[in-house]
């Protein structure tokens, strides 16, 4: 693994940082971080001269449109992004003998029942992320055996914007919140997330191509969470439950959207932290 040349395509966003910081932890030296400008997933010229002077030998796609409400309004870019992107990454995997790691996500679900979600179930996307991220997928599938396929959830972490950083400003600013009960599903911390890329590339099982899920154990709903975020950071404030259709969004999503993890578990032999004990991580982290 120290010896593998791996190549990060959005890795100066959320999750590439997170996999830097991890990769920095372990002494790892073959990681090439590409921004959205050194690796657009969308030009061919800068990825043909990428794959030919760096020769990966694994390449994890970080890269995405994640402005889930903002996609509604954008949706050719959006599919532009999460599924033609998607798409040459693996056409150029395929093309260089490279083994691709591609993140999706639990939007591809229409995540209305209260069931554990499988890889195996049927996938329905509610909304235009989810949907392009779904193709995504599939165009991986079409172009490329040497693929992992990892769907997660509601990703925070120390870097960029996410949920937990966003409470901890408002928790600063505020007396009191609204936050939705009534949509439930599993925190992941992105630090948790990059080590166990790392881990399934060094695992070597070629045999275990595919699709598989992950998140932390556990679950919860947004308001249990943002009060778990100003329990474990000490930050005194009313937090109240309100029901989605008081906080209405452009885009639609999951009311219960918990992903089994069984096969990445078993697969794997991975231990999954519960969601609250990486949250207390991240919160000392941000600190
Ligand atoms: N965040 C979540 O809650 C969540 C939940 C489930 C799944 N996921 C998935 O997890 C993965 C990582 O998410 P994240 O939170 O790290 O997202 P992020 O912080 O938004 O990072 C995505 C990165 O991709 C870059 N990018 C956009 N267009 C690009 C292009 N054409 N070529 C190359 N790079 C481009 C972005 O650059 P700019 O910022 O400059 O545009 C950004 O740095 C994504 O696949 C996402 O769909 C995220």
């Amino acid at each position: 693994m120290s010896n593998k040349k791996i190549l990060v395509f959005g890795g100066v966003g959320q999750l590439g940082q997170c996999l830097s910081k991890v990769s920095e932890e372990r002494n790892l030296s073959g990681l090439v971080f590409l921004d959205e400008i050194a690796g657009n997933i969308l030009d061919l010229d800068i990825l043909r001269a990428l794959f030919q002077k760096e020769s990966p030998d694994f390449v994890i796609n970080c890269a995405a449109y994640t402005a889930v409400d903002k996609a509604e309004d954008e949706p050719e870019l959006c599919e532009k992004i999460n599924s033609l992107g998607a798409a040459n990454l693996a056409q150029f995997c395929a093309e260089f003998k490279a083994t691709l790691i591609h993140i999706s996500t639990d939007f591809v679900f229409e995540g209305n029942v209260p069931v554990l979600l499988k890889e195996t179930d049927v996938a329905a996307p509610i909304n235009v992320y989810g949907k392009t991220k779904l193709q995504g997928e599939l165009e991986i599938a079409k172009y490329l055996e040497a693929h992992y396929i990892l769907r997660t959830s509601w990703l925070y972490s120390e870097f960029a914007g996410n949920f937990v950083k966003t409470m901890l400003k408002l928790g600063a600013e505020r007396e009191e919140l609204s936050i939705i009960v009534d949509q439930v599903g599993t925190p992941t911390y992105g630090v948790d997330l990059a080590a166990v890329i790392l881990d399934l590339l060094d695992s070597g099982q070629t045999a275990a191509y595919g699709t598989y899920h992950y998140s932390n154990d556990g679950l919860c709903s947004w308001y249990d969470f943002a009060k778990a975020i100003f329990e474990i950071s000490g930050t005194k404030l009313k937090v109240y439950p309100i029901p989605t259709s008081a906080y209405p969004t452009k885009a639609r999503r999951p009311s219960f959207s918990v992903m089994d993890k069984t096969k990445i578990k078993t697969t794997f032999n991975l231990e999954i932290p519960y969601w609250r004990d990486s949250l207390v991580k991240c919160i000392h982290a941000i600190k």
